[in-house]
């Protein structure tokens, strides 16, 4: 049993919600960080039972931010701790939380769990994620419940927004950048670790990823690769030769 997981079992502090196999996940990603000055913001503070289990496991260089939407939460700040109250979905919010707290290197996204505020929350906290930090979202069961704005493959809900990063995570590989191509993300993401019900969004600087042979060939012929049908091939071949004879300055065009 983990130290965090630990402290839950044993907690006689404030309560803690959590679902129990989160504590695994969580210290496989968070280990690192004990005993350093990690910046992490909680969404959803409750009882403040949380935020207390990641002073214990943080430690004192900690420093602890929560975010809910009721002001009664206010009571949990101390030396370690900020709260800031508002609402998750509420971009604005967001933008100026964002001011407040300079620099985050662990998001957790334990709030509300609805579509809106599980998906306006990844979009403005991401991007100001420390460049090697975590955002870790929760509960996504939500996304497949309807009195949360989810349901089984349904347009709009966090799981299916999240799939779509897993096509930006590749984006290196677009075949038509104009309809998909690099961006922020691609650049920003090493990668993306599901669990049931958890995410946990891993981030690091990422360039162009390339391919390299080492060693001595040891096949006397090439095991087969895929190849375009007929019709395809010969397509391309001439997109390819009228894009070249674009490309040309006009007056090196042969008339
Ligand atoms: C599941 S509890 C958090 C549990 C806590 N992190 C823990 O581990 O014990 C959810 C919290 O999110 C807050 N919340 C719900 N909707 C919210 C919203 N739109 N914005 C901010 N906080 C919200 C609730 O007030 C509640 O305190």
């Amino acid at each position: 049993m983990n130290d965090l997981r630990r402290y839950f079992e044993n907690n006689s502090g404030n309560l803690i919600d959590k679902w129990a196999h989160y504590f695994d996940v969580y210290d496989r990603f968070f280990s690192r960080y004990r005993g350093t000055d990690v910046h992490l913001l909680e969404i959803g503070v409750y009882h403040g039972g949380s935020l207390q289990m990641w002073k214990n496991y943080f430690g004192d260089k900690a420093r602890l931010f929560g975010v809910d939407m009721h002001p009664y939460c206010k009571q949990f700040e101390d030396e370690q701790t900020q709260i800031l109250i508002g609402d998750q979905a509420d971009k604005d919010f967001l933008h100026r939380l964002r001011d407040q707290v300079p620099r985050i290197d662990i998001v957790i996204d334990d709030g509300g769990h609805t579509m809106t505020q599980q998906i306006n929350s990844f979009e403005v906290l991401y991007p100001h994620v420390s460049p090697t930090g975590l955002y870790v979202c929760e509960d996504l069961h939500t996304s497949y419940w309807r009195i949360y704005g989810g349901g089984y493959r349904r347009r709009g809900t966090f799981i299916e927004h999240s799939k779509n990063l897993i096509d930006f995570l590749h984006a290196w590989h677009s075949e038509n950048p104009s309809q998909f191509k690099v961006s922020d993300f691609t650049t920003s993401t090493y990668a993306l670790h599901y669990y049931d019900s958890i995410l946990v969004i891993e981030k690091s600087p990422i360039s162009k990823p390339y391919r390299k042979t080492t060693g001595v060939r040891a096949l006397p012929v090439e095991p087969p690769e895929p190849t375009y049908p007929f019709w395809e091939k010969t397509w391309l071949t001439a997109k390819g030769a009228l894009k070249r004879l674009l490309m040309q300055p006009p007056n090196s065009r042969k008339t």
